[in-house]
């Protein structure tokens, strides 16, 4: 299976807060963004494995600074790396107004997917990723710690044979 680069699967979601998207305060609901987000990573992660995928699991999302009625977001979604029949999507929102002025980073999460075959609906390969730039590379090594801890976290890997995380661990101290 040939090997793939993040542009080639770069996705950009845009959406325009609508009152129907808000809470009463008037400031996007989170459950909106967050579904807006699995939306955008599922389209990235189908380009990238060219078939269905599904979400396996999202990692910790926090918003920092409320998204208001009226604004202009930008979920932008791209591959980190690419595993066996998995792959990690790194997502990052910005919001702004109409304009397009002020923008702001609202928030940023990891969110993983694996690739079914469309008839057996099993898990199936996956292209590799071939990071190019600097920080594509960054993301690309990272990666395998992220995935092993939420491995960890979700009961299939358990924490002595995670070894890139407790080697970057012994590096801090
Ligand atoms: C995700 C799913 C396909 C995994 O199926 P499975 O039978 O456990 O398959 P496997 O054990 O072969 O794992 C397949 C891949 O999923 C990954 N995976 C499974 N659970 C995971 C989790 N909680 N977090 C991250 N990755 C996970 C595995 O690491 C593996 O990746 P790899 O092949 O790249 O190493 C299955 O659990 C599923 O269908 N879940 C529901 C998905 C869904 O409906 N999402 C929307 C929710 S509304």
């Amino acid at each position: 299976m040939k090997g793939k680069k993040v542009a080639d699967s770069k996705t950009i979601m845009t959406e325009l807060i609508m009152p129907n998207d808000t809470n009463p305060l008037g400031n996007l609901m989170g459950g909106n963004l967050m579904r807006w987000m699995d939306i955008a990573g599922s389209i990235c992660a189908g380009r990238h494995c060219e078939s269905h995928v599904v979400t396996a699991s999202v990692d910790h999302v926090s918003f920092q600074h409320p998204i208001k009625l009226g604004n202009v977001i930008s979920i932008n979604a791209t591959v980190t790396r690419a595993f066996t029949t998995s792959v990690e999507i790194y997502l990052e929102v910005y919001a702004s107004d109409i304009t397009g002025a002020n923008t702001t980073k609202s928030n940023h999460a990891y969110m993983t997917f694996v690739a079914l075959d469309s008839n057996s609906l099993k898990p199936k390969k996956v292209p590799v990723l071939l990071p190019v730039s600097s920080e594509e590379q960054r993301l690309f090594k990272s990666a395998i710690r992220r995935r092993e801890l939420r491995l960890i976290l979700s009961g299939r890997l358990k924490a002595k044979d995670a070894i890139d995380l407790r080697a970057y661990f012994d590096d801090l101290d």
